[in-house]
C-alpha cells in the first residue's frame, strides 16, 4: 500500500519487496505479456538470511505488482539465484504444449553440508509452474546437477539457442564459468569452461548472463557474457563485468583483452537480463546495493531496491566494443510536465541554481560542452552529492561523502568514485539523471556510461548548482518530477 512506501528512504518508482531483505533479480522472464521478477528474498528479517524466491510483476517495467513468494528453501538448502524459461516445445515433459511449463532453475545452498565443513553445499535444482508463474512444484529428481567438489557452484542462466536447438546453461564456479547443453531441462552436459586469468579475479565470480545482441549500425551480432564480481569492483565490493565474443552453443571465446564493466557506480550488482523480451529487446534489472554495505543502510522495514529496468545496447566506439545501458522508454510515461529550457550559458565560475521542494524523485535532462561540469545536489541541513565530469583529464566523479547518511558503514561514504571516460568522444555529452528517494542514477550519452549509486539524504535534496570553470552552452534542460508508482 502507499502507507508502507512512504517511509524515510523509499524508492517511489524503483521496485522494492514490500517489507524485508532482497537481493539478487533472479528468473527474469517475459510471458504472454508480462515481465516477471523473481529475486532473492528472506521473507524474517532485513538482513540476509534463508532465501527465498519473492516474485513481482509488470505489463510495462515500470509499475509492479506483488505476487506470493514462488519457492521457498527446502530440505537439499535454500533457493539462491537462477533464471527462468518457458518450455515452449515441452522438452522437460513437465507441462504440454497447450500448456507450457515455466521452468526455474536455480541453486540449492545446503546449510547442513556447509555447517559440516563440506565444500559441495551447491547444486542445481529446477521447480515448474504450469499456471504461468503463480504456483511452483519442486522437480522430484532435484538436484539436476550435482555437485563434484567445487566450493563454489551456483546461479544457473538458462536460455534456449535458436541456432543450435538446444538448452544452454551458464554457472559460475569460483573463478570461472561452466557451459551446459540439455535437450529436456533436466539431463545436463557441461561442454566447456572460460574465465580462468580472464578479467576482473577480486572476487568469485557469480550471477553469469550470456545473450546475443546486434551490434548498432552494422549488421554483426555478438554475444556479450555478463559476470557479477564480488569484491573486486573498481568502487570496492561488488560490480558486473562484461565480455563481448562469440559462442558456438558450447565453446565462448573472446579476444578482448581489457576488463569492461557494465556500470561504474558502486550499487549495480547481480543483474541479468530478461529471457523472451519483446521486438529482440534486452532488458536488464540489477540489484542497487553493495554486498560490502548491503546489510547497513539505513531503512527499517526493507532492504534495497532494484535499477530501473534498462535497455541495453551494443556499440563500437574508437574500434572498441561497449555495452550501453539506459533506462526503458516507457519511463517517460511517469514524467509530469516540467521545467526546460533550450539554452543556458554559464561564464566561468558562475553558478546556476535551480530550487525545488524535492529534487529526490526526478528526471534532469540536457546536453551540453564535453568540458568540465560541476552538479552539485543540496539541502538545507548540508546534505550534498557532488558529480564532476573532468573534460581534461576525461573522467567523471561522484562524491557522496557528504550526501546524508553515510556513516552506517565505514566503506559507504569513504572516498570519491572516479571513472576514466575514454568512450565519449562527441563534443557534447547528453546527461540523463534520475534520483529517487535513496538512489542516483546518471546516463552519458544514452548510456555508453551508467553510473548507478545509492544515496540516503537526511532530507530531500532541494537545490541543484550548475557551474563550470569554462564557459559552457548548456542546451535543453529539463527537469521533471516522476511519478510515484506505489
Ligand atoms: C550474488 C549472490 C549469488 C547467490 C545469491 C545468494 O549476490 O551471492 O551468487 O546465488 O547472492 O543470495
Amino acid at each position: 500500500s502507499s502507507k508502507t512506501y512512504s517511509e524515510p528512504f523509499r524508492p517511489q518508482f524503483h521496485f522494492s519487496p514490500e517489507k524485508k531483505w532482497m537481493n539478487d533479480p533472479n528468473g527474469l522472464l517475459y510471458y504472454k505479456g508480462i515481465y516477471h521478477l523473481f529475486y532473492q528474498y528472506y521473507p524474517e528479517d532485513i538482513v540476509w538470511g534463508p532465501m527465498h524466491w519473492g516474485h513481482a510483476t509488470s505489463t510495462d517495467l515500470i509499475h509492479w505488482k506483488h505476487h506470493k513468494i514462488a519457492l521457498f528453501p527446502d530440505k537439499l538448502g535454500y533457493i539462491f539465484s537462477g533464471s527462468a524459461v518457458v518450455d515452449v516445445n515441452n522438452t522437460s515433459g513437465l507441462g504440454t504444449l497447450k500448456n507450457p511449463a515455466l521452468v526455474a532453475v536455480y541453486t540449492y545452498h545446503n546449510m547442513d553440508i556447509e555447517k559440516a565443513g563440506g565444500i559441495n553445499a551447491q547444486s542445481q535444482g529446477l521447480a515448474y509452474s504450469l499456471d504461468e508463474g503463480e504456483n511452483w512444484s519442486k522437480y522430484q529428481g532435484n538436484p539436476i546437477i550435482e555437485n563434484s567438489d567445487l566450493k563454489d557452484f551456483r546461479d544457473p542462466n538458462v536460455f534456449w539457442n535458436k541456432e543450435t536447438n538446444t538448452w544452454n546453461l551458464i554457472l559460475v564456479s569460483g573463478d570461472h564459468a561452466q557451459f551446459y547443453t540439455s535437450k529436456n531441462l533436466i539431463n545436463w552436459t557441461l561442454e566447456s569452461e572460460f574465465g580462468k586469468g580472464i578479467g576482473a579475479h577480486g572476487g568469485v565470480w557469480e550471477c553469469p548472463n550470456l545473450f546475443k545482441i546486434k551490434v548498432e549500425n552494422s549488421i554483426d551480432e555478438k554475444w556479450i557474457l555478463l559476470i557479477s564480481v564480488n569484491p573486486g569492483a573498481p568502487n570496492g565490493g561488488s560490480g558486473t563485468q562484461y565480455f563481448v565474443g562469440d559462442f558456438d552453443g558450447k565453446n565462448f571465446k573472446t579476444d578482448q583483452k581489457d576488463t569492461k564493466w557494465l556500470d561504474n557506480g558502486a550499487d549495480n550488482y547481480a543483474g541479468v537480463t530478461y529471457n523472451d523480451a519483446p521486438d529482440n529487446k534486452r532488458i536488464f534489472i540489477g540489484w542497487m546495493s553493495n554486498w560490502l554495505y548491503a546489510r547497513n543502510t539505513p531503512t527499517k522495514n526493507w532492504r534495497s531496491a532494484m535499477t530501473l529496468p534498462r535497455e541495453i545496447s551494443l556499440s563500437k566506439i574508437n574500434n572498441n566494443y561497449v555495452l550501453k545501458n539506459a533506462p526503458v522508454a516507457q519511463l517517460k510515461s511517469q514524467l509530469e510536465k516540467g521545467f526546460s529550457k533550450n539554452l543556458l550559458v554559464l561564464k566561468p565560475k558562475q553558478k546556476t541554481t535551480f530550487n525545488y521542494n524535492n529534487l529526490n524523485q526526478s528526471q534532469i535532462g540536457f546536453s551540453a560542452d564535453a568540458k568540465t561540469l560541476k552538479l552539485v545536489f543540496s539541502n538545507d541541513v548540508k546534505d550534498s552529492l557532488v558529480l564532476n565530469y573532468d573534460g581534461k583529464q576525461k573522467t567523471f566523479s561522484i562524491d557522496r561523502r557528504h550526501s546524508g547518511n553515510v556513516n552506517f558503514e565505514p566503506n559507504f561514504g569513504k572516498s570519491i568514485h572516479t571513472t576514466a571516460t575514454p568512450n565519449i568522444i562527441s563534443e557534447t555529452i547528453d546527461y540523463q539523471i534520475i534520483l529517487d528517494w535513496s538512489s542516483i542514477e546518471i546516463f552519458l550519452n544514452g548510456g555508453v556510461y551508467s553510473f548507478t549509486e545509492q544515496i540516503f539524504p537526511k532530507k530531500p535534496f532541494t537545490k541543484l548548482t550548475i557551474q563550470s570553470d569554462e564557459n559552457q552552452e548548456i542546451k535543453n534542460i529539463s527537469i521533471h518530477k516522476i511519478k510515484g508508482i506505489w
